[in-house]
């Protein structure tokens, strides 16, 4: 489906994988709209270069009702909507499986031809994970209302904004130490924002990616403990690299739950028991013609504010 003369309807669009993707969308002439709980706060959405239309809706009830007249007259629906720590109502099965599976169900009663659905990579088989299980029982829910829906599931996502290298950048401005939690031997292959975005441009574009599940990664695959130690080289800093045994960090994830935003959960400690890579049994950005981006080119590009002596702490490393 070419991207010009659409209009598309992205649930998540303002967060950080989806500022991306409607920023593409707009500059290839789509009309975008934006359905968020604040979309007062989306004006940086509205970026240079755009030449079809980014429109912020107020959602707030996400019943069927608004679901469709939210949806009404799209072409495509893409729905990024996800949460890392449960909090009141917004529970993983209320957000990722109810509110996933509803979406898909009024997009397919709306006449809706493509419907991109966000899911994360490595789900199916970390059990042990409450956001992992909606994550799978979300893909499945999909899948019953909208068959021909594409399903993306990307690793660990990086790039400006990411919550991954710029909470442990952030951690190394006040802490000697940084944890290796069950000793950083978990494995990664982290992709880069634009790429994720790119893939979803060609995803929609391309008629063959109705129906299919993709795997989105980098190219490289990185431990914990490796990714640290890039982050630690980028910015220039040394820090301990403590390895927390899995009991402890769960402890200390009891505790982070009460701090507001939840830095850590129990959940998310559990997840971390499972390695995060492409299966090698699904089709990902090379098929969609997307070459992925590596860490060591993206990293040098966003992690500034954290340089060690600034930007001529940078050159005087890597000057020749
Ligand atoms: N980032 C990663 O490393 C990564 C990795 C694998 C998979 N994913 C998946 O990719 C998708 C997008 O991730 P992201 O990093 O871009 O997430 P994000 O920045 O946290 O944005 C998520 C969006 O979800 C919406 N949202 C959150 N809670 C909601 C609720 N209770 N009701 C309605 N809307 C809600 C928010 O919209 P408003 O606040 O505007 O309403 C927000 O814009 C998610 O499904 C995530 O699980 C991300």
């Amino acid at each position: 489906m070419a991207t010009g003369n659409l209009t598309a309807v992205v649930f998540g669009g303002g967060g950080f994988i989806g500022r991306h993707l409607v920023r593409r969308l707009g500059r290839s002439g789509a009309v975008v709209r934006v359905p968020s709980r604040h979309p007062t706060r989306l004006g940086y959405l509205r970026t240079a270069g755009v030449v079809g239309q980014i429109v912020p809706e107020l959602v707030g009830a996400f019943d069927d009702d608004e679901l469709a007249a939210t949806i009404q007259g799209a072409d495509v629906v893409i729905n990024l909507i996800g949460i890392l720590a449960e909090g009141g109502r917004n529970n993983f099965g209320r957000i990722h499986t109810d509110l996933a599976g509803r979406i898909a169900k009024v997009a397919a009663a709306s006449g809706v031809k493509r419907l991109i659905h966000v899911s994360a990579l490595g789900v199916d088989g970390a059990t042990t994970s409450a956001y992992a299980r909606s994550k799978v029982a979300g893909e499945e829910a999909v899948r019953a209302a909208f068959p021909n829906a594409t399903i993306v599931r990307p690793s660990i996502v990086f790039g400006p904004e990411d919550s991954f290298f710029n909470r442990f950048a952030a951690m190394t401005m006040i802490s000697p130490a940084l944890p290796l939690i069950g000793g950083g031997h978990t494995k990664f292959q982290p992709v880069y924002v634009g790429d994720v975005a790119d893939g979803i441009m060609a995803a929609i574009a391309r008629p063959e990616a109705a129906g299919q599940t993709y795997e989105f990664g980098g190219p490289g695959v990185y431990s914990f403990k490796e990714l640290m130690e890039l982050l630690l080289a980028e910015i220039g800093v040394n820090r301990f690299l403590v390895p927390l045994p899995w009991a402890l960090a769960r402890l200390q994830a009891a505790i982070a739950e009460w701090i507001p935003g939840k830095p850590l959960t129990r959940d998310q400690v559990e997840l971390l028991k499972y390695d995060n890579v492409l299966s090698g049994k699904a089709p990902g950005l090379a098929e969609l013609g997307v070459r992925s981006s590596a860490v060591e080119l993206i990293l040098p590009t966003y992690l500034d504010r954290f340089l060690k002596g600034g930007r001529l702490g940078r050159q005087g490393r890597t000057a020749p």
